[in-house]
């Protein structure tokens, strides 16, 4: 049985992995109770090499070890697989019928996870948009350089490669369909997921937020999750405050504002300091004679849905979104063009394999990036920062939008 036992558990180790880092994802885009998903962020967190040790040991007490890799210890005996001539313990019995429904469920969900990667990876840009430069900033760096958290407080960030303390100043040009002829175009700087809670130091936000006002944009989109801890909204002045967009600035909170932070407080900062919030009824920007509504969506979380009735039937219509999920809502609406964050860009890319923790209903399939779905172009972007200090191969991202009308 050893060339089975090697042949399945591949499978079985990469099926059982891929299924609960599905479930975490998707849970996390739920609006359900905190202590339910932090229990359950736990249980996740220990099944996954709880359940591969339980297939390994049931294989070396059961089919004499893994073939190839050879007959791991058996704890029952203390010996180091079978000897000569003897048959494993247990190697006439089967595996009992519900583990056998456990291992094909695994094999399944590894080949179809397999199949989704690799259908990702080939999924063509959308011509609707050209990457104009991709600036790299270390802000940990040099002197004056941001100073790294203790690795009691914030381990992850200690691990090389990190990039916690790092941006990129991403400028893409989009096209839209239904840009109104005559219009030259629109500079847009799109900001999510600040985080604001400590392991990450204000001075790194300062330093982002100056680099995003060098950009001297026209309008600046904030999609939520501002901060992690209620007190940190005094960081605002010194961040957000930066900013001045002359067709304005405009935001929307997430879910971490509404479970780690007070949502009335930070709305009337960010008032004080002349950001909008875009929730319910649209509001309608104007310039040389053009005109757009912008709509914002806090949901499922917080705030109504976003209301067009407003808009003019010419005017092109942006989305501030916290999550993409809301992107079949965006499509319904007749949405141009909708920005979301939350998913921080999957916040661990692994080489090959890609993004791996991305909260959504649809797994890390808008993990980050741009993408096409008629009628609306969705851009998601990296985010700042997290609650959790795990960036690797994921950089925060500030990203500049060009929007320009024609073929
Ligand atoms: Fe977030």
């Amino acid at each position: 049985m050893e060339w089975l036992t090697a042949l399945l558990t591949p499978g079985v180790l990469l099926g059982n992995a891929v299924l609960w880092v599905a479930l975490n994802n998707r849970m996390h885009a739920r609006q359900w109770p905190r202590v339910l998903v932090r229990t359950l962020d736990v249980v996740q967190m220990l099944a996954i090499p709880g359940v591969s040790w339980l297939w390994l040991r049931w294989c070396a007490l059961n089919w004499g070890g893994l073939g190839w890799l050879g007959s791991p210890w058996d704890p029952t005996s203390g010996k180091v697989g079978p000897t000569a001539g003897e048959s494993p313990p247990g190697a006439a019995s089967g595996l009992p019928w519900w583990a056998w429904v456990g291992v094909v469920v695994l094999q399944w969900i590894a080949m179809t996870g397999a199949i989704a990667w690799w259908r990702r990876r080939r999924a063509p840009l959308p011509r609707q948009v050209v990457g104009l430069s991709r600036q790299r900033h270390d802000l940990s760096s040099g002197p004056g350089g941001v100073v790294r958290d203790s690795f009691v407080r914030s381990p992850f960030q200690w691990i090389p490669g990190s990039e916690l303390l790092r941006v990129e100043i991403t400028t893409l040009r989009i096209t839209l369909p239904r840009w109104p002829a005559g219009w030259p175009g629109l500079k847009v700087v799109h900001l999510s997921d600040s985080h604001f809670a400590g392991q990450v130091p204000r001075s790194y936000f300062e330093r982002v937020f100056a680099l995003a006002a060098e950009q001297r944009p026209d309008l600046v989109v904030f999609t939520g999750d501002l901060l992690d801890h209620p007190e940190r909204v005094d960081w605002l002045p010194a961040t957000f405050g930066l900013l001045q967009a002359p067709l304005g600035n405009f935001y929307v909170l997430g879910n971490h504002d509404k479970s780690h932070g007070d949502v009335q407080r930070s709305r009337e900062l960010l008032a004080e300091l002349g950001w909008q919030d875009c929730t319910g009824p649209c509001r309608l920007v104007e310039q040389g004679g053009q005109v757009l509504a912008i709509g914002g969506s806090e949901q499922p979380w917080l705030g109504p849905a976003p209301d067009w009735t407003a808009a003019p039937a010419s005017a092109l219509r942006l989305l501030v979104s916290h999550t993409p999920d809301q992107l079949d809502a965006a499509r319904r609406g007749g949405v141009d063009l909708m920005l979301a964050g939350h998913t921080h860009g999957g916040q661990v890319c692994l080489p090959v394999v890609g993004p791996i923790f991305s909260p959504s209903e649809n797994g890390v399939q808008y993990a980050s990036g741009t993408f096409w779905e008629t009628p609306t172009l969705l851009h998601v972007n990296r985010g700042l920062s997290g609650r959790s200090s795990w960036r690797w191969n994921c950089c925060p991202e500030v990203t500049v939008l060009e929007l320009r009308g024609g073929s």
